[in-house]
């Protein structure tokens, strides 16, 4: 069970530039990595942006 199911889907506004996103449910910091996921299968997902985005997640 993903501990932070009832955390998505969320809307997040990220600035310009690089961003490593959860994609274990597990980070303290959700939506971003915070390398919780070290030890298990999952990887986050890298997301470049040029300009200021606001996306929302859901898995
Ligand atoms: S903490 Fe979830 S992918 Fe890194």
């Amino acid at each position: 069970m993903n501990p932070n199911s009832e955390k998505t889907p969320v809307t997040v506004t990220l600035p310009a530039g690089t961003h490593w996103l959860c994609t274990c449910g597990q980070s303290k910091n959700y939506p971003h990595c915070d390398g919780a996921h070290t030890g298990s299968t999952f990887t986050p997902k890298k997301v470049d942006l040029d300009a200021p985005q606001t996306i929302e997640l859901t898995r």
